[in-house]
């Protein structure tokens, strides 16, 4: 099967996924209708997506200094989105289950050892011996438990005094008087003050001011770990439950293939990664296959073109697929095409190559009539230096300083936000009157 792990041990595998499979579900049916609701507005042009977390989550990093540490990041840049564009924002972060990756050869080669590779913590680990890399199927177990434990922290804190806006306004703040590009930033801030403050002097007063919705996804790539998961309602509908939203990986998006037959089968929201040799007529078989009924909010196209590709490739795909009567959700995934190796080694990205494929994204979209839909994006909330530029300025050679990703590199807090008052002066000087 494509981009499985082979498990040395069957007999093992099968003992592991009998017990997920009579384990508790992590997220229920109802939820994901719920957010299949929120993705249709943004299907409509109504709302906008806010994807992010960490290319691969790590069982190490699920403390509660990181996960909350992301979620902050990810409440504070919903804020700013949520005003400048003046519609609802759905959050999803791409955690809770982030655990497993694609590998583009199954083995890796170091002094003239060769071992399986690294396949993400769900699978086996990042040391580089045989005894690590050896595909172990108690780890999906600690997958399915690590997702718990991220999961309920991320229930605790978006419903507690955590999400209260103006917490997470005070927090963005903060950022605004420190960040050296804090002064272009500073107009919005006050804004979204003051409508704070009036708000409060109005009386309002609501759950909808200190509750943040807050939903999970990841890449659905062991299909055996989504298939223990799955569960059945009384209607007989189908459900991955181990997160709210799943994605398919531009790697695993092969028509006839195990992947799109399981996702065609469950009734979550779900994405496909598009990469910049997307087939238009392909896109439309996917189309075809995941979202037969033409569902405002069942299907969301995340396109990864890089910078450089985004205003070419993308206007056929989206004219193709409206031609169709289809209303899908379309992303734009600033990370994946714009990776590079820095002269020092490490894998890296710029911060100035990631807004341009946003704004093409979006300049394609304004071209055609259609909706920018959202973004989706790998950032931690920590002070890491695995991506280039910002407001403060990382450059090639501080990678070497706090370089800690299991895999791709990730805005940092405060690139993070930069992204997002970058984003927010687009949306707001594109925004129909
Ligand atoms: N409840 C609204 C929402 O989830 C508004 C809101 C409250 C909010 N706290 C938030 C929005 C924190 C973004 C971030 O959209
Ligand atoms: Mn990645």
């Amino acid at each position: 099967m494509n981009q499985q792990p082979d498990w040395p041990d069957q007999v093992a595998l099968r003992a592991v996924t009998a017990r997920l499979a009579a384990a508790p579900p992590l997220v229920f049916a109802d939820e994901c209708d719920q957010l299949r609701r929120r993705l249709a507005a943004v299907a409509r042009g109504e709302a906008f997506l806010l994807q992010g977390g960490d290319c691969a989550e790590t069982f190490e990093t699920t403390g509660t200094e990181a996960v909350r540490g992301k979620l902050r990041t990810l409440l504070q840049m919903a804020v700013i989105l949520t005003y400048a564009a003046a519609v609802p924002v759905v959050k999803i972060g791409r955690m809770a289950g982030q655990y497993a990756k694609p590998r583009s050869s199954p083995v890796e080669q170091r002094d003239g050892l060769t071992l399986p590779s690294y396949r993400g913590d769900a699978v086996n680990g990042r040391e580089f011996t045989a005894e690590a890399r050896r595909p172990d199927p108690e780890r999906l177990l600690r997958m399915y438990e690590s997702s718990a434990t991220t999961l309920n922290l991320v229930r605790a804190l978006t419903g507690g005094g955590f999400a209260d806006l103006r917490q997470v306004h005070d927090w963005n703040r903060g950022f605004v008087t420190g960040s050296p590009a804090g002064e272009r930033y500073e107009r919005l801030a006050d804004e979204i003050e003051q409508a704070l403050d009036f708000m409060q002097a109005c009386g309002v007063d609501t759950r909808e001011l200190s509750t943040a919705d807050f939903f999970v996804g990841h890449e659905g790539l062991l299909l055996e770990y989504e298939e223990a998961l799955t569960r059945s309602t009384e209607s007989g509908r189908e459900y991955a439950t181990s997160a709210h939203f799943l994605w398919i990986g531009e790697r695993t998006r092969a028509l006839d293939g195990e992947h799109v037959a399981y996702f065609s089968r469950i009734s979550n929201p779900i994405g496909v990664k598009l990469g910049p040799t997307a087939d238009p007529d392909t896109v439309l078989a996917l189309l075809d296959k995941l979202d037969p009924a033409r569902e405002p909010g069942r299907l969301t196209f995340v396109v990864r073109a890089g910078a450089d590709r985004v205003r070419d490739v993308l206007p056929t795909l989206v004219e193709k697929v409206a031609s169709e009567g289809a209303r899908v959700c379309w992303v734009c995934d600033p990370m994946h095409g714009n990776t590079f190796t820095a002269p020092s080694g490490h894998k890296t990205r710029r911060f100035d190559a990631v807004l341009d494929e946003v704004v093409g994204f979006t300049e394609v979209h304004h071209a055609l009539g259609t909706h920018p839909g959202g973004i989706h994006v790998e950032l931690t909330g920590d002070d890491v230096t695995e991506c280039i530029g910002g407001g403060y300025e990382v450059r090639a050679e501080d990678l070497r300083h706090r370089y800690e990703t299991a895999c791709d590199p990730r805005l940092n807090h405060g690139q993070s936000l930069d992204l997002a008052f970058r984003l927010a002066e687009l949306y707001r000087a594109t925004r129909p009157a």
